[in-house]
């Protein structure tokens, strides 16, 4: 073997030994064994002496060739040693993983999500509508009068244009039957503004759920059951229903309904003020004159309408106390439920 062929094998050694050297300690090894006092390379360099002396260019340079070459694997692994030494430090497997919070759902789009759920098994399809609406849509088609107190403008935000912000989701009704033959089945939860001034059970910004159901033959007893059976559904089997007799301009007859009260089981207590009902919302049979603002023929079409404060709703199941709560975005609020 030439001492040129022995260089080269020093060369492929530092190689292969560099590559597999994974600490300090290693590393340092390995230089030790290759250009130490006692290492292979000064041994060969003692070996230069007897080279020829035609030769001693081309084994010089070769000896220089991979002296370099050397040194700069050494460099390489001790940048890769140094590098791992602080991607390992930055990684401490001991310590305990991050935890992740998960958000919650607002109450008020459990309770929504929740009252979807109960009506899309009765046969109910979600409806929508704008929150800016008109005055045809909110109040005309709905059989309000010109002269009906909720058209107030101290009851209700108008636009300088003459629209108005939904006041109730039932204009939600119109837009179905405009766009609907019967038998239309829907729920439509959504926004609703009033300039009231914001109290323990008032905002000027609530929600609604309205319920439509239009076909032939449909009559108030078919609306007792679909209530009851929500009212199971949403708090329990041991709530009952009871309709009082009311107004409204859309429906005839026009009832309220109440609940059992959920917090006493109709017992009596102070948030049903002792008479075992909470009051809901509003419902009826759609009144013919509404049915035939849409073209509806009255004669051959019948129909029930309800609504539901989701407020309300959510306040009873979790037993808040005041409604502003619902709306301040207060995280430690937020997180209990
Ligand atoms: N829109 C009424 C309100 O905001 C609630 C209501 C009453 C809705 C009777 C109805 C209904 O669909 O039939 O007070």
């Amino acid at each position: 073997m030439t001492l040129i062929d022995k260089l080269d094998a020093v060369l492929v050694r530092a190689q292969s030994e560099y590559s597999v050297a994974n600490d300090q300690e290693s590393v340092e090894a390995v230089r030790v064994s290759l250009v130490g006092r006692q290492g292979e390379l000064p041994a060969l360099m003692k070996e230069m002496g007897s080279v020829a002396k035609e030769d001693k260019p081309l084994v010089g340079r070769k000896l220089n060739e991979v002296k370099k070459g050397i040194e700069s694997l050494l460099a390489a692994a001790s940048k890769k040693v140094e590098v791992a030494k602080k991607q390992g430090a930055a990684i401490d497997v001991t310590l305990p993983g991050r935890k992740r919070k998960l958000g919650v759902k607002h109450p008020i789009t459990a309770v929504i999500d929740d009252i979807v759920r109960i009506f899309r098994r009765l046969g109910f399809v979600v409806a929508d509508g704008p929150d800016l609406e008109d005055e045809f849509h909110n109040f005309d088609a709905l059989n309000t009068p010109k002269d009906h107190p909720s058209r107030d403008v101290r009851d209700t935000f108008y636009l300088p244009d003459g629209r108005l912000l939904r006041t109730q989701t039932s204009p939600v009704q119109i837009r179905t039957m405009e766009n609907q033959k019967p038998p239309v089945r829907i729920i439509a939860p959504g926004r609703c503004f009033r300039r009231d001034t914001p109290d323990a059970t008032h905002s000027m910004n609530f929600h609604q759920i309205e319920g439509l159901y239009i076909d032939k033959k449909v009559s108030l007893a078919d609306l007792k059951s679909v209530l009851l059976e929500f009212a199971h559904e949403m708090f329990g089997k041991d709530v009952g229903i009871r309709f009082r007799p009311h107004f409204f301009p859309f429906t005839e007859p026009s009832i309220e309904y109440d609940f059992t009260c959920v917090m006493c089981k109709g017992k009596g207590c102070s948030v049903c003020k002792g008479s075992g009902w909470l009051e809901i919302s509003g419902a009826g049979i759609v009144d013919p004159q509404v049915l035939e603002n849409v073209g509806l023929d009255p004669e051959e079409y019948s129909g029930y309408a309800f609504g539901m404060g989701i407020e309300r709703i959510a306040m009873l199941r979790h037993k808040i106390g005041d409604i502003r709560y619902l709306y301040e975005n207060n995280v430690k609020f937020l997180e209990q439920f």
